[in-house]
Formats: C-alpha cells, structure tokens, sequence
C-alpha cells in the first residue's frame, strides 16, 4: 500500500459518509476509520467494523485501547472485512481518552504498546501502524522519542504516522493541543534520520499537497492531512495523478455533487444522510454560493429538491464560466 497521502482519523468527520466523499475525488489516498476503542465494539456496537463500503480501499482500521486480549479479539474479527491495515492510536491527548489510559498516555508505556501491537499483529493478517505524537508533556523529545520508536520498532512495527507536536496530557483540550505547543517538522525530519528503514508519514498543519517539496522534506514517506482535508476536501483532486501510473481522476464539483446524492439514496439510516449532507460543506468553501448551498445540505427531508437546486447552482456557473 502506499501511503504517500492520507485522511487523518477524526472522530465525528472520518465516517463512511465522508471516507465515500472523499473516494469520490481521489482512488489512491489511503481513508482512515475515526478511532474504535476495542470496548466499544465488543461491549457495545458490534456492527461498527461493516460501517465501511467496498470501494474505500485502501482504508486502514483505527484502533484506540490498552488491553491486549480485546485488541486481539477486535483484530481477529478485522479479518473479516476488508480493511488493509490496523493502526493503534498513541496520539489523542483528550482527558477521557488519557484518564482511560490509552491514546497518548501510552507513550510513556512503550512495553504495555508493545503487548498491545504484539496482540494485534498476532491476531490481524495484513499490516499495522502506529499514529504517535512527538512525546508527552515535558519529556525531552530528543530522548525519549528516539527511545521509544526504537522499542516498538523492536516488536517489527515499520509504520509511524507522526503528529508533529506534543501531547499535552493536562492543561489543554485536545482542540488546544491541535495548536500547542508549536510544529515541530524538524524532528520528524530527524527521526526517520536516525530510522531509516521505518515509513515515516509528517502529520500536523498540512495545507498542501507539494509539502515535503514546499519544506524540504523529501526523506519523509507520505503526508496525512486532518483538518484542511474536512474543511477542503478538493485538496485531493490530484492525487491520482501525482502516484505514478495513475490517471487524474478530474471529476467536477457538479460530478460529486450528484454521486452524492445518488448514494444518500441508498443509505436507510436518515442520521447517516445528515451526517453526509454536513461533510459536504467544505466541497463548497469558497464557492460565490458556499452560503446557499449549505443552507440546502442542512435539508435532509426534501433531498431531491435539495439536489437539484444545487446542481441548478452548480450548471450555471459551469455555463457562466464556458
Ligand atoms: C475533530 C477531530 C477529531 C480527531 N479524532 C482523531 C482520532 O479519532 N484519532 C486520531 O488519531 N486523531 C484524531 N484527531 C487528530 C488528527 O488525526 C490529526 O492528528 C490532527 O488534527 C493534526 O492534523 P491536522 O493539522 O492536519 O488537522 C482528530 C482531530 C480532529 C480535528
């Protein structure tokens, strides 16, 4: 799989309604779950592992948790879907999520994530990742990152998704940490350096495809994007094109707008309609029309009307424009 360009996992945003989206634009960037804590689908939803569509490949698991007998239970049950890859979640600094004793917390535990991953690769056939952030609190990263990569590298995990900044494990929310302390790409740069034969994919304020180019970054092996890749979704347009082999995929505003609404038809879930019809909004961010338009996705109930008063909007700035 290459993972040269990536959605990050973000709860409320990465579902299949947004992951079908974003296939819609791009067939080569690799889409991730929002995080699943093992608990939540053995104790609670077990049907969330189907919540995925055939053509999201490659989409890779994530998965959040501490204890290695539910996630080898989890990974196992993976196996019969499609998923392509198992990445455990060592980044989120949220309070609920640190005080449960997993995501970022467990970087200061590198033999519990050892246990977690060993786990995982046991019981789960095909790869698995970690997404991890620089360090926690006031560990002095030049340390300690180098220390703990190299531990879990020891338990042959090659793939690093790197987000880069601290935690913050109290004191900021994790909107805050999204900003706090400041990026720090150097040592990213740095730490694939020092880890040559691991995958090592930048996270953090990426706006751009040309990234690694626009930053000197070219040692790194891939880009994952979060925020900007909600907020402008066309960001992937070419992505197709940018893997060698790979036709642009060229589809217009017009094109995706109209597959969208093809596919709510077929959701049965009304909730998951809306939650489509939200992640459309920034297909539309910067659009002369951007306001009207969202007015009419936030229409769930007469979506045909909606559908086709956007495309009215849509045709004539494609006649206005030829
Ligand atoms: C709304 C939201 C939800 C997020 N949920 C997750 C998550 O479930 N798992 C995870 O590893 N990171 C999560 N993140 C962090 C992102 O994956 C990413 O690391 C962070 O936003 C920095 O990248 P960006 O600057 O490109 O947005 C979330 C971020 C946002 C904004």
């Amino acid at each position: 799989m290459k993972r040269f360009y990536s959605v990050a996992p973000m709860m409320g945003r990465t579902d299949s309604q947004f992951r079908y989206l974003i296939r819609l634009i791009s067939e080569k960037t690799v889409l991730f779950t929002e995080m699943i804590h093992s608990n939540a689908i053995l104790y609670g939803n077990k049907n969330k592992l189907e919540e995925y569509s055939e053509n999201e490949n490659p989409i890779v698991l994530q998965l959040g948790g501490n204890d290695p007998e539910s996630l080898a239970k989890v990974s196992k049950m993976a196996n019969m879907f499609n998923y392509d890859e198992i990445n455990l979640n060592l980044g989120c600094p949220s309070p609920r999520v640190s005080n449960g004793g997993f995501g970022a917390a467990m970087m200061n535990h590198p033999q519990l994530v050892c246990d977690c991953l060993n786990a995982i690769k046991e019981n789960f056939n095909k790869e698995v990742s970690v997404k991890i952030r620089l360090g926690t609190d006031n560990n002095d990263i030049d340390e300690t990152l180098d220390n703990f990569v190299k531990e879990i590298e020891s338990c042959d995990i090659k793939i690093f998704y790197v987000h880069a900044r601290k935690a913050i494990l109290k004191g900021l929310s994790p909107k805050q940490n999204r900003e706090i302390p400041p990026l720090n790409y150097e040592r990213v740069r740095k730490l694939k350096d020092d880890f040559p034969d691991l995958e090592i994919i930048i996270n953090g304020g990426i706006k751009k495809l040309s990234f690694l180019q626009d930053n000197d970054l070219q040692n790194l092996d891939g880009i994952m994007i979060g925020r900007e890749a909600y907020s402008n979704p066309l960001i992937f347009k070419d992505v197709d094109k940018k893997i060698k082999g790979e036709l642009n995929r060229d589809i217009s505003m017009y094109e995706i707008t109209q597959k969208m609404f093809d596919y709510f038809e077929t959701l049965e879930n009304e909730s998951h309609v809306k939650r489509g019809l939200i992640h459309m909004h920034g297909l539309f961010s910067g659009h002369s029309e951007a306001k009207k338009i969202r007015v009419l996705l936030s229409n769930s109930v007469y979506l045909k009307k909606s559908k086709n008063e956007i495309l009215s909007i849509l045709e004539k700035n494609i006649i206005e424009a030829a």
